[in-house]
């Protein structure tokens, strides 16, 4: 990507490529269906930028930022006539053990930071300011967890696109240049069973993930009877090319109630990648071989949404502020 001066100003907002942090909150809402709640949520999505100055100038350092994912339902109120050729609502997946269910959310805030104060003040005049034009259906605090380990003890994130093959596999690009620059991201919030991932010895935990434990070293699984997560999320098509996605998955937990979870986002070029990444998760490669990590985690969420580039945001909010009033809406 071109040279970022993060340590200079604040973070536009929409930035894909800001910094994977300490904290994080992953805030899911719905939009009222009143004429009025989108002329609000408008306005507040037109002053994003604003919002992340005033509360990120305050400590530069602590790098926060925030990108507004839409969802299928919401883009076909606001009045635009294109929608990106891939955003539809998560798929439910039932597979033979598990199932990925599909949930509500018309819009995603992915607010990131050093510093978990500063997530909580931007979300809480974001919260003020989208006020009762929004309901919150799902609000998640992650944190860093020692050396980017998820909460069943594995570093989570190693194989993320760097360089130029970020933008290349978590941006759109050409194929649909009305929203190039964008990003599909889907969430899925899981907990864990953690005494179950316990009493499973390291090595099989080790052959479930992919990756050994304690030193992070990818292991070959190619010849082994049941592929590990990291064989069933890898993506290649019949010429032999890769399809990365950019993930940002954070823990969460409140060890008094017993919940221990993974807050599962994923950022893409196509949609498809994550959807076929789920499929063989779900499904199993070959079909009953699922993923076993899905024995000990179980998704609560799952919500597609579309982050569209800075500009094409503001555009997309002009035009719905602009709008006349549909009558009975
Ligand atoms: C309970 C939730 C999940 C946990 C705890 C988890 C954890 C991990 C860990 C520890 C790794 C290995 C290190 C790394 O490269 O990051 C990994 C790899 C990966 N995961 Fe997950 N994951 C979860 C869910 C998902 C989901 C739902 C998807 C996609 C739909 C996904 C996609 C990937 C991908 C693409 C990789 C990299 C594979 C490669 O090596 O190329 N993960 N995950």
């Amino acid at each position: 990507m071109s040279e970022k001066n993060w340590d200079r100003v604040p973070i536009d907002a929409q930035s894909i490529d800001a910094p994977l942090s300490r904290a994080a909150v992953f805030l899911v809402v719905t939009v009222a269906s009143e004429q009025t709640a989108l002329a609000k949520v408008c306005s507040v999505l037109d002053g994003l930028d604003d919002l992340i100055k005033t509360v990120g100038f305050r400590d530069l350092p602590a790098r926060l930022s925030c990108i507004v994912g839409i969802g299928r339902a919401f883009w076909d109120r606001l009045h635009f006539d294109q929608r990106p050729q891939e955003l539809r609502p998560f798929a439910r997946i039932e597979g033979a053990a598990h199932v990925a269910p599909s949930t509500p959310g018309d819009l995603l805030f992915h607010i990131r930071s050093e510093r978990p104060d500063l997530c909580f003040e931007f979300e809480r005049i974001l919260l003020d300011n989208l006020s009762d034009g929004v309901t919150v259906v799902d609000e998640v605090s992650g944190f860093r967890y020692f050396d980017a380990r998820d909460l069943l003890g594995f570093v989570d994130g190693t194989a993320n696109p760097t360089g130029l093959a970020l933008p290349a596999s978590a941006l759109v690009g050409d194929e649909d240049p009305n929203f190039a620059g964008g990003s599909y991201v889907v969430v899925q919030k899981y907990l864990h069973d953690l005494s179950a991932w316990g009493r499973i010895p390291t090595p099989l935990q080790e052959e479930i993930i992919g990756r050994t434990k304690i030193d992070n070293i990818e292991i070959d699984d190619d010849d082994a009877p049941r592929k590990s997560h990291k064989s069933l999320t890898t993506i290649v098509d019949a010429e032999g090319n890769e399809y990365d996605i950019l993930r940002d998955n954070m823990p969460f937990g409140r060890p008094g109630q017993r919940e221990f979870g993974t807050y599962f986002i994923g950022y893409c070029r196509y949609l498809w990648v994550i959807e076929k990444m789920l499929q063989r998760m779900y499904v199993g490669d070959p079909p009953g071989h699922y993923d076993r990590l899905l024995d000990v985690s179980t998704p609560h969420t799952g919500t597609t949404f579309f982050a569209p580039a800075r500009p094409t945001l503001q555009t997309l909010v002009q035009a719905a502020r602009q709008a006349p009033a549909t009558p009975g809406r």
